[in-house]
């Protein structure tokens, strides 16, 4: 099964299998893992399900479609080339390794 890590604001990291097919954002949801809030659930309206890709995993990931790139523009933390909706990251073995770091705030 895939495997996502999550990196806090404080340099805590938790690392989690999350099945194909689920969010990032719902692994996060899930597992209790803080800093991701996702108010709107997943339906690209709120920006709470922020993270920042870690470099060195970015090449895992296609580029964001248009809806995403637009919402991205509302996080609450300063948006960065790295910056992406974690709702809208699938978990595929593609995935496996991906590092996120969530922001200091979601709101
Ligand atoms: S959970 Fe709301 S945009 Fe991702």
């Amino acid at each position: 099964m895939p495997k996502i890590t999550y990196v806090a604001v404080d340099g805590n990291q938790t690392t989690i299998d999350v099945p194909e097919g689920t969010s990032v954002m719902r692994g996060a949801v899930f597992n209790d893992i803080d800093g991701i809030v996702a108010q709107c659930g997943g339906n690209m309206q709120c920006a709470t399900c922020h993270v920042y890709v870690d470099e060195t995993t970015l090449d895992k990931l296609e580029p964001p479609k248009e809806r995403e790139d637009e919402m991205l523009d509302f996080t609450a933390c300063p948006r960065k080339p790295n910056s992406r909706l974690s709702c809208q990251l699938k978990s595929s073995d593609a995935l496996d390794g991906l590092i996120v770091h969530t922001p200091e705030r979601q709101n």
